[in-house]
């Protein structure tokens, strides 16, 4: 097969070293990609939110399958344009409409989904600059800390979680009648606060049948002990210890199946990842974890992939093929049991300003982990120089955590760069759960 792959961070390095293994892989396309996918394929310089150059350029290589990585294209219909081009049509592409995508596009559209679904979610209301006056009023019946969504996509920035009434009926002003994330901004969710401890949940779906890919949990702020601002995330690790099969067996139950019979019955043909951004609370009087969605994601997690992809152990090109012919019942999926760590080495001063530009030495050295490449650049006599805010990210299999994780931070210590920074904690919360 000959395959494209949209997008250029670490999620895209570690899909396109799975789909590299694959026999099924022909050519493998990545667009733009970053200098760590070139050893896995072949990068392309392709704006892929150029919907009409990513056609010609499918149509041009032969092109079979497209995998989309991050949301914006997928949000902006990427996959509509391909269905509605007869010279498009046959090609397999892996991601939902702009319908489907509604759920990561539309903060307002997924707690309206949740609630006609009955999935476990916080409590919310969702308010515009002409009904302010009742969203200061709900915020009074809510307690302390409150949540504020903008209802389209932000960047990853447009939710606000603030310490007093005061500063939230402050920000929904902001947000609702200054504009502060531009048409983002122009709808509001308020919800609930919810306690307890965060997770991602991962599905594969052809619509109709779907596959848990394994669960993951992302450090997301830039300090130790989770302090500072958020980032894209700091570190990932998976399996996740607290979550267990009766635990996984609930979000099944209550979120999975209940989202994609919800999808089937607005008519939406969702062929795709769906990501589950869960809170797990414990329960009052018994203790026992239950899940609960603060969002969904159309797909896959950054960091989540580097630490979940490595333990897919059945072919990834069959299961995307899959997906998107609606044939999943028929493919297996086999999990390694081993844990996957990662950690990200970040440029110092994310995630406000920091250099690009800085040469990368050492990576050769790492012989015990897999280093994805997120925001990095290849010269032309083969050096590699730090190009974003998310360098790499130094994932490794061991049979147990701690070993999971001391294999990641030695392997990120062969390898250096001016200002080079990453969290020493990632794990360290699931070690003391362990106990
Ligand atoms: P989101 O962009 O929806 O993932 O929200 C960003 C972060 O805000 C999440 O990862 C959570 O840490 C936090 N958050 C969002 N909604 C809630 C909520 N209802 N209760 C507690 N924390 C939340
Ligand atoms: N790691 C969180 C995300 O990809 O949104």
């Amino acid at each position: 097969m000959r395959i494209l792959l949209l997008g250029s961070g670490g999620r895209e390095h570690a899909i396109a070293y799975k789909m590299a293994q694959s026999p099924l892989c022909e050519k493998l396309f990545i667009a733009p990609g970053n200098a760590g996918t070139a050893a896995c394929g072949q990068n392309i310089a392709l704006d892929i939110n150029n919907f009409a150059a990513v056609g010609d350029f499918a149509i041009d290589n032969g092109i079979e399958l497209i995998v989309v990585g991050p949301e914006a294209p997928l949000v902006g219909g990427i996959v509509d344009f391909f269905h509605r081009d007869a010279r498009l049509r046959h090609i397999l592409i892996l991601g939902p409409d702009s319908k489907g995508a509604q759920l990561e596009g539309s903060k307002d559209f997924a707690k309206q989904f949740m609630r006609e679904n009955g999935i476990p979610t916080a409590r919310y209301q969702t308010f515009t600059a002409d009904n302010i006056n009742e969203g200061y009023a709900f915020l009074e019946t809510l307690a302390a800390p409150y949540v504020l969504k903008a209802d389209g996509l932000a960047a990853g920035k447009g939710v606000l979680i603030l310490p007093t009434l005061e500063e939230a009926k402050r920000e929904l002003r902001n947000m609702l009648v200054d504009a502060k994330f531009g048409k983002a901004s122009g709808k509001v969710v308020i919800e609930e606060y919810l306690t307890g401890i965060e997770m991602s949940a991962f599905a594969i779906t052809d619509g109709t049948s779907f596959k848990m890919l394994p669960e993951a949990k992302d450090y997301k702020r830039i300090y130790d002990g989770d302090k500072g601002p958020n980032t894209g995330g700091m570190g990932s690790v998976s399996p996740v210890v607290f979550a267990d099969k009766r635990f996984m067996d609930k979000v099944t139950e209550r979120i999975v199946e209940p989202t994609i019979r919800g999808l089937q019955m607005r008519g939406i043909d969702y062929r795709g990842f769906i990501f589950f951004g869960l809170m797990a609370t414990p329960d009052a009087d018994t203790g026992e974890y239950d899940p609960y969605v603060i969002e969904y994601n159309v797909r896959m997690g950054d960091p989540e992939t580097e630490s979940v992809f490595p333990r897919i152990l059945s072919d990834v090109v069959e299961l995307f093929t899959a997906a998107c012919k609606g044939t999943l019942d028929e493919v297996e999926l086999n999990i390694d049991p081993w844990t996957a760590a990662c950690v990200m080495m970040v440029a110092g001063g994310y995630p406000d300003s920091y250099e690009k530009g800085n040469l990368i030495t050492g990576i050769e050295n790492v012989r015990d982990s897999l280093v994805f490449h997120a925001g990095t650049s290849r010269a032309a006599n083969g050096q590699v120089f730090s190009n974003g805010g998310r360098v790499l990210c130094v994932t490794s299999l061991a049979p147990t955590l701690p070993e999971a994780l001391l294999t990641s931070y030695q392997s990120a210590g062969k390898i250096q760069w001016r200002n080079k920074f990453q969290r020493n904690d990632i794990g360290q919360d699931l070690l003391r759960l362990l106990m």
